[in-house]
């Protein structure tokens, strides 16, 4: 092991120069203009998985942006490892808040600053220059590896349950490897076993034919911006609770033993309350924050538009008005019925007096498994050589589509063990990678390669 870590601390600066590089590919996959960039991106992660050593690795088209797939088996007998990352990332609005540009990286302080540095960029790069120690150190790896790496998680992962039955005989594998989720704090390596499930929904809400002056008809007809505002109000009670029909029938209540383990994590809410800025938290009546968070389904309104924005005052009844609505699920809570739940409640609840269309646009499962598996033991024991600390086990709020329908399909451990911090910015203005973490997290994987193989797996 000693000749894989000693190249990894002489290659530190290296492997940050090479993460720049992936970096500056902007391979934004909600955006049909970047369609070319998702696509040179994943050529490029291909071409630099054979570098690392890897024996094959391949472009592979779906009927969405491509995945890419690398491979190497050369270690007949011993078990094999699936990783799972994304190579594609958010858009970068609003432009004017980076202080530096997002595809160009750049390096302040203790981070490396870019869209993508750690959501997902960087976590794919912790094992592909682990990966590439192994090749340089020692010319093989310890057991056979499968790594994926999806240019749809950022849009809700659509193509890809079709792919994974698709090339389900390639995929098989005793133990999977997700590095997407960040740590519970700094210097806390944490290790993930739960994920929410998420459902995004739109409505939309058309009153007259178009903007109306609003003292010749206000008064006589329905506001759609107002009509909209009432039934995004009929969505929560005053508690924090959701008012759709049946969207508690599958919750499973948190166990005593749960939320003693949650309440006793290093988690620390005042941190947490000036991360977000807000003067102070809320939410549903009953639960701590690592509860509301972790192990509660809630309801946001992502955006919201109706009638005049702009400057000044323009006195209309605006012809239509539209919101973006997601639930975050937990796991057995189903997010197409959810969605029909939410749909047949939203139509219910809308008056005559308007056109109302509600639209599904993404849905994607939770995730939920024990940790007993020896697997687990062996990734607190690489997490801890890297980082000179006990792994701590969390859940988290956010989703992975990937990881729920995966651990359907290979009824495998599924291991998340995540590089971020709380504070990296993903999805925001200024995402940066701590560049300490990406060091330590190649160390521990590395690590973790070794101690995977020397589980009996029989
Ligand atoms: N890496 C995140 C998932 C994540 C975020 C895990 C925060 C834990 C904490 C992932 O890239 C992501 O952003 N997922 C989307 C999924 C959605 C588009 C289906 C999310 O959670 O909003
Ligand atoms: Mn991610
Ligand atoms: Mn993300």
């Amino acid at each position: 092991m000693q000749a894989i870590i000693d190249h990894i601390n002489r290659y530190r600066q290296q492997h940050i120069d090479d993460l720049i590089e992936f970096v500056k590919i902007p391979s934004i996959s909600c955006s049909s203009e970047h369609k070319l960039e998702v696509e040179r991106c994943a050529r490029f992660l291909a071409a630099k998985m054979r570098e690392a050593g890897l024996s094959h690795a391949e472009v592979i088209p779906t009927a969405g942006h491509p995945v890419v797939y690398g491979e190497w088996l050369g270690a007949p007998g011993r078990p094999t490892m699936l990783i799972y990352g994304h190579y594609d990332v958010q858009p970068v609005e609003p432009l004017d808040l980076w202080q530096s540009p997002p595809f160009e990286p750049s390096l302040r302080g203790e981070n490396l600053y870019g869209r993508g540095t750690i959501d997902d960029k960087g976590q794919v790069y912790v094992h592909l220059k682990a990966i590439e120690a192994y090749f340089k150190a020692r010319n093989s790896l310890p057991l056979n590896l499968k790594f994926i790496v999806e240019g749809e998680e950022e849009i809700g992962s659509e193509h890809l349950a079709a792919f994974l039955l698709e090339h389900r005989h390639r995929l098989d594998a005793d133990v999977c490897v997700i590095s997407d989720t960040p740590m519970l704090d700094k210097g806390v390596p944490s290790i993930c076993y739960g994920l929410r499930g998420l459902t995004y929904m739109e409505v939309e809400v058309r009153g007259p034919r178009s903007d109306l002056h609003s003292g010749s008809f206000g008064g006589t007809v329905a506001n759609p911006a107002q009509v909209l505002a009432q039934l995004i109000v009929k969505l929560k009670d005053v508690r924090g609770r959701l008012k759709i029909p049946g969207f508690y029938d599958k919750v499973v209540a948190i166990s005593d033993q749960e939320r003693s383990n949650l309440a006793s994590l290093p988690f620390r809410e005042k941190e947490f309350l000036e991360l977000t800025g807000s003067p102070k938290l809320t939410g549903e009546t009953g639960y701590s924050t690592l509860e509301r968070l972790w192990a509660r389904p809630t309801l946001d309104v992502n955006g919201l538009v109706s009638g005049h924005t702009g400057e000044g005052a323009k006195t209309i009844i605006p012809g239509w008005a539209l919101a973006k609505i997601s639930m975050r699920l937990v796991p057995h809570q189903d997010p197409d019925e959810i969605a029909e739940l939410f749909t047949r409640y939203v139509l219910k609840s809308a008056p005559r007096t308007v056109r109302v269309e509600v639209r599904k646009l993404s849905a994607g499962r939770g995730f939920l498994a024990p940790y007993d598996h020896p697997a687990f033991q062996a990734a607190i024991r690489s997490l801890e050589k890297g980082f000179g600390r006990r792994a701590v086990f969390i859940r988290e709020g956010g989703s992975i589509p990937f990881v729920g329908t995966i651990h359907d399909i290979l009824q495998k451990p599924c291991i998340l063990l995540g590089f971020g911090l709380p504070d990296e910015n993903s999805h925001a203005p200024n995402e940066r990678l701590n560049l300490d973490n990406y060091h330590q997290g190649i160390i521990s994987v590395a690590h973790l390669y070794d101690e995977l193989a020397r589980l009996n797996w029989a």
